[in-house]
């Protein structure tokens, strides 16, 4: 399994143990990018409480967050002909932080995109809708890349993040496909992918369904 889809539930505790387990160039980036993750954890999870407070149904179904592991960052400087230094990893790769919000339908998607968009300290770097526009084999998901202040002792610097937005029926399935893309020993990748593709439009109708009966519920 590969390092890069490692998202846990709440911002990680462990910390210290990460730092010092990791490759050594890592090291100090790893510190500012915690504080990213930490940040925007926190900052969901608050918007959450208020829109309740405020009478609202909670738009989120769970979200998860994980910091980029040190063996899959150097891989990506690497395969970009960057650096491998701290810097680079901070400034040059925009998933070192991936967050990821799982909706129960698909308008809670896009709420939660607005809500984020309308954050006067988070910038919009570049957005994605690969539930409006799927990928070819089926892939759907909001992704929303930012930037955010992170406040140190002697200056603020802005750093990014990923941000994937999806319904629980999305993750379900692209859970089910990255499992399966790391599988060697498929017979018929052909019909593997066809079969995968079905199941994400099959999926896509269940979400518009749901979404429709929500509505009814009003
Ligand atoms: P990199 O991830 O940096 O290569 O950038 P990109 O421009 O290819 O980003 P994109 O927005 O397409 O995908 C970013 C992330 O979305 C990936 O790292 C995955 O976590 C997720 N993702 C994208 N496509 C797929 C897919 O086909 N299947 C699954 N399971 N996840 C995907
Ligand atoms: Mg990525």
């Amino acid at each position: 399994m590969n390092g890069d889809n490692n998202y846990s539930s709440i911002g990680r505790t462990d910390s210290k143990a990460e730092i010092v387990d990791s490759v050594g160039f890592y090291k100090d980036a790893q510190v500012l990018l915690e504080s990213v993750l930490h940040e925007l954890m926190l900052r969901i999870e608050l918007l959450r409480r208020y829109i309740v407070l405020e009478g609202g149904r909670d738009p989120v179904e769970h979200c998860k967050g994980r910091i980029k592991s040190a063996e899959s960052m150097m891989e990506k400087l690497s395969k970009k002909g960057l650096p491998v230094t701290a810097e680079s990893a901070l400034t040059k790769v925009y998933d070192a932080v991936g967050i990821r919000i799982v909706c129960q339908f698909v308008d809670d998607v896009y709420q939660m995109v607005d809500i984020l968009k309308r954050q006067e300290d988070i910038e919009i770097i570049k957005e994605k809708d690969y539930i409006a526009n799927p990928k070819d084999n089926g892939y759907r998901s909001y992704h929303l890349i930012v930037s955010i202040p992170v406040h140190l002792p002697d200056c603020t610097r802005k750093l990014y993040a990923e941000i994937q937005l999806r319904t629980i029926a999305m993750d379900c399935w692209a859970a089910l496909e990255h499992e399966l893309r790391y599988k060697k020993t498929v017979e018929n990748p052909e019909l593997l992918a066809e079969e995968l593709k079905r199941c994400s439009d099959e999926m896509a109708s269940t979400d518009l369904t749901m979404q429709t009966i929500r509505r009814m519920l009003k």
